[in-house]
């Protein structure tokens, strides 16, 4: 049986007082229940020092592909791990749309990810024009069909997917359960294709506006096994609510 888990993406949020005040609310109403927080690369110290010993994670938003040299302002996954994350966010759409990451980019920070020992959270998901012309399949297939190329689908036992439609993104707008369920099937049956069982065992996160109010009937899906959470990971109550509701 796959455990569900719900990870929070800061982005580019908070300061180290309104850190402190979050994860000090966060630790102590998630005790047991597992979840991640990726926060941004200056706040790993201090991520690091406030959950160690906690059943919170934390985890990057984003790393290089280079494992060391002057590739000036990246970050490799072996540092990641001097500041003990378990997780990283690879591909996520802004990373893909703001900042020009192709699928074999993307395909490769996975790799320097799973090569370090950290999980990726590999993020995938379609714009609204792709949407409303009908290529939501064919696009989070070529997604997910690079790092498939580059890692093999056995690479998938080592991480986690996150299907998140753009259109939904900070938008306030959600996927339907039932349009997020579809997509999430369709992974998992692209998966199949190529390896039952780790289709079977493939945690699938639902990314895209979920907030308190939501969650309980996105995470009700079969297929929904998680979410990563921007907006609402930043607010202690709507996050604590939405893990609870996962860990249902
Ligand atoms: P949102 O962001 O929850 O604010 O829509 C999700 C994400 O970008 O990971």
């Amino acid at each position: 049986m796959r455990k569900k888990l719900v990870a929070g993406n800061w982005k580019m949020h908070g300061s180290l007082a309104e850190n402190a005040a979050l994860l000090a609310a966060l630790k102590p109403a998630l005790e047991g229940i597992k979840a991640v927080v990726c926060v941004p690369f200056p706040y790993l110290a201090q991520a690091q020092a406030a959950l160690a010993g906690s059943s919170i994670a934390w985890g990057a938003q984003n790393l290089s592909e280079q494992s060391k040299g002057a590739f000036t302002g990246e970050v490799s996954a072996s540092m990641l791990l001097d500041f003990g994350c378990q997780y990283v966010i690879v591909g996520h759409s802004e990373r893909r749309s703001l900042y020009g990451e192709s699928d074999e980019l993307v395909a490769s920070k996975y790799v320097a990810a799973q090569a370090a020992g950290l999980t990726p959270i590999l993020c995938v998901g379609e714009s609204l024009d792709e949407r409303e012309s009908g290529v939501t399949e064919a696009v989070v297939a070529r997604q997910l069909d690079a790092v498939i190329k580059l890692a093999g689908v056995g690479s998938l036992a080592k991480a986690i997917v996150a299907y998140e439609p753009v259109w939904a993104i900070g938008t306030g707008k959600t996927a339907s359960p039932e349009q997020a369920q579809a997509v999430h099937a369709f992974i998992r049956s692209k998966i199949a294709a190529l390896d039952a069982d780790i289709a079977k065992q493939l945690v699938i996160q639902y990314g895209g506006s979920v907030k308190a109010a939501n969650a309980a009937e996105l995470m009700a899906q079969p297929d929904i096994d998680g979410g990563l959470i921007g907006g609402a990971s930043l607010v202690a109550d709507e996050f604590v609510a939405i893990c609870r509701a996962a860990a249902k």
